[in-house]
């Protein structure tokens, strides 16, 4: 009996040292160049891009709809008395709940040099204090290379207190052979990026290479063919002068990975290579008074970035760039955003879901109160042919257009080459709300293109008022394929094209079930 004892004493003081020790040595950062190898790291996803990754291994065609987020156990030491001996040393006043400045690592501001090994240890000491906070201060300029701020033995409830200016390196060498973000946060809970500060993806130079494009948003040419509307930038070899290496991927400026209660609020992101913000696989986001800034022609530079994540509140953002303002991927449910400023940028969407045959659930977003402002699309649900899955539940209320090509846009035949292969299967649409849409368009009404074998249901449309900003050749009246569901009140123009009931088949439901 007591020798058993004895014995699970040391057992467990074995389990308690490994586990700090473990603690210690997982807190750091990781520099960029290692991630990719790491099974964790791959899962991520580029939006859209098909070509190497279509999916997430977590959320493949089988189930896709239950994020499997598990809070990640906090370390089983406490660490009041754990500060690295080099820490110590530099003699920090380490009040509880500390305070880690980024300058005291060793970093120098100066927007040249490289401080990402400054910003790794700072991360490292600040991940070892509950509620801690990590501050980069005001009136400095840090060059930042690839770098993920990774959690899974950190305590919870980090701030990230960023009132200075972060920038990207241009040379494409800091990439290795190809990132999908530069700045990670990963497996995190309760952390929080605040601050009036901005992060610059200096992406310019990415935006050259089209090679590496995910599809340009072509929705257009499928519906008329416009002139202008479509820029199809042609391929421009990357200059050697980045370094001659070729990339596989633009990366994201800013993701938070498999995390829980993430909040961004304050800063701007601005000229990222690709999204600049992106959420995946995390439970409870909250995002506000933020600004995404980036040019109207820079290629799929998305705004806001959701995918396989629950509860997530945008609001009080203004976001211009050259891709969606805001897209919304599968596996989301329980989205609201309201009080978004849009433009330029190609609007608000769902989608595209449902590419190279994989099940997108989506279900519960509410988007209210936007102004959209010389954008492509306005609120667009895009799904491509040969999916599974569903989109339910959707409310679009309150949105402001103005000069605006076409506002309202379900596409179920989304496609990216010139021709994709009809199929009867797809990502069933029901229940989706259209409510006070107001103000003017420059191509077309409303666009509602649905599958005929898994017609949209539920669609209803209250307080349409949509002008032609002027009068021309270029104007078309709406459309409607195979739409069912209710006008509530007269439109401007009149909608003639939705037709009452339900359709005949009963795929819908079946399809449903399986989210
Ligand atoms: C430290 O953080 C914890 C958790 O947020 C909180 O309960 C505690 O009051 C904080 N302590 C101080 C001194 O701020
Ligand atoms: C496209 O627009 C340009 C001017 O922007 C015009 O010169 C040209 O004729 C237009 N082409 C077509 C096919 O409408
Ligand atoms: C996230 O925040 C909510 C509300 O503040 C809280 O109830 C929940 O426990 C938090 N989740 C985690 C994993 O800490
Ligand atoms: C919004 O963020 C800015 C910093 O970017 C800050 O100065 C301002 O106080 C914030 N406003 C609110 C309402 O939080
Ligand atoms: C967004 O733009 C509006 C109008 O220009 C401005 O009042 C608001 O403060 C801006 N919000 C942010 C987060 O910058
Ligand atoms: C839908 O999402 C909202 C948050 O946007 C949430 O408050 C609400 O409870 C959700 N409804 C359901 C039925 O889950
Ligand atoms: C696919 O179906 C649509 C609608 O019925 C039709 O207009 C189109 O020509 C078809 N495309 C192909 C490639 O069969």
């Amino acid at each position: 009996m007591g020798f058993s004892s004895s014995r699970s004493l040391k057992f467990i003081f074995l389990i308690l040292l490994l586990t700090w020790s473990s603690t210690f040595e997982t807190c750091n950062a990781r520099r960029g160049k290692h991630w990719r190898r790491s099974t964790s790291f791959t899962t991520s996803l580029s939006k859209k891009n098909g070509k190497n990754h279509a999916n997430s291994p977590h959320y493949s065609n089988s189930k896709p709809e239950t994020p499997s987020l598990k809070a990640p156990a906090p370390p089983a030491t406490k660490p009041e008395n754990d500060f690295s001996p080099a820490l110590s040393k530099k003699d920090h006043s380490y009040v509880s709940n500390a305070t880690f400045h980024v300058l005291d690592f060793g970093a120098k501001g100066d927007g040249k040099t490289d401080d990402t090994q400054a910003f790794q240890a700072a991360w490292a000491a600040a991940c070892k204090v509950e509620a801690s906070t990590i501050v980069v201060p005001s009136a400095y300029v840090f060059v930042l290379g690839p770098v993920s701020f990774s959690g899974p033995y950190c305590q919870h409830d980090i701030v990230f207190q960023l009132d200075g200016t972060i920038i990207a390196p241009t040379n494409f060498k800091a990439f290795g052979s190809g990132l999908f973000q530069w700045l990670e946060f990963s497996k995190l809970v309760g952390i929080r990026i605040q601050g009036t500060g901005i992060i610059d993806g200096r992406g310019s130079t990415w935006w050259q290479d089209s090679s590496l494009d995910d599809p340009l948003d072509d929705e257009l040419s499928l519906i008329v063919s416009l002139n202008n509307t479509v820029e199809k930038s042609l391929p421009v070899p990357i200059r050697s002068s980045l370094g001659g290496l070729k990339q596989s991927i633009k990366p994201t400026a800013l993701r938070f990975y498999g995390s829980f209660n993430v909040t961004v609020t304050g800063i701007t992101i601005q000229n990222s290579p690709q999204c600049h913000l992106k959420f995946d696989n995390c439970l409870g986001v909250s995002v506000y008074n933020i600004t995404v800034s980036s040019p109207g022609d820079s290629p799929n530079t998305d705004g806001i970035h959701l995918q396989n994540s629950r509860d997530g509140l945008i609001h009080a953002a203004n976001l211009s760039c050259g891709d969606d303002c805001i897209s919304i991927q599968t596996g989301c449910s329980n989205v609201y955003v309201h009080n978004v400023n849009c433009g330029p940028g190609h609007g608000i969407s769902i989608g595209s879901l449902g590419r190279d045959n994989t099940k997108a659930c989506v279900s519960n977003v509410t988007v209210r109160n936007i102004n959209m402002h010389n954008t492509m699309n306005g609120v667009r649900i895009k799904t491509w042919q040969g999916g599974s899955g569903s989109v339910q539940g959707v409310l679009f209320s309150n949105i402001q257009v103005s000069e605006v090509q076409i506002p309202i846009i379900i596409d179920q035949f989304y496609c990216d080459k010139s021709t994709c292969k009809n199929q009867t299967s797809g990502v069933a649409l029901s229940g989706i709300t259209y409510e006070r849409i107001r103000g003017t368009y420059t191509v077309k009404p409303v666009h509602f293109a649905c599958s005929e074998s898994l017609p949209c249901t539920k669609v209803t449309l209250n307080a349409i008022q949509l002008k032609p900003l002027q009068k021309n050749d270029h104007i078309y009246d709406s459309f409607c394929w195979h739409t069912f569901g209710v006008l509530y009140s007269a439109t401007v123009p009149p909608i003639e094209c939705l037709q009452a009931g339900k359709p005949f088949n009963n795929r819908i439901q079946a399809d449903h079930d399986l989210c």
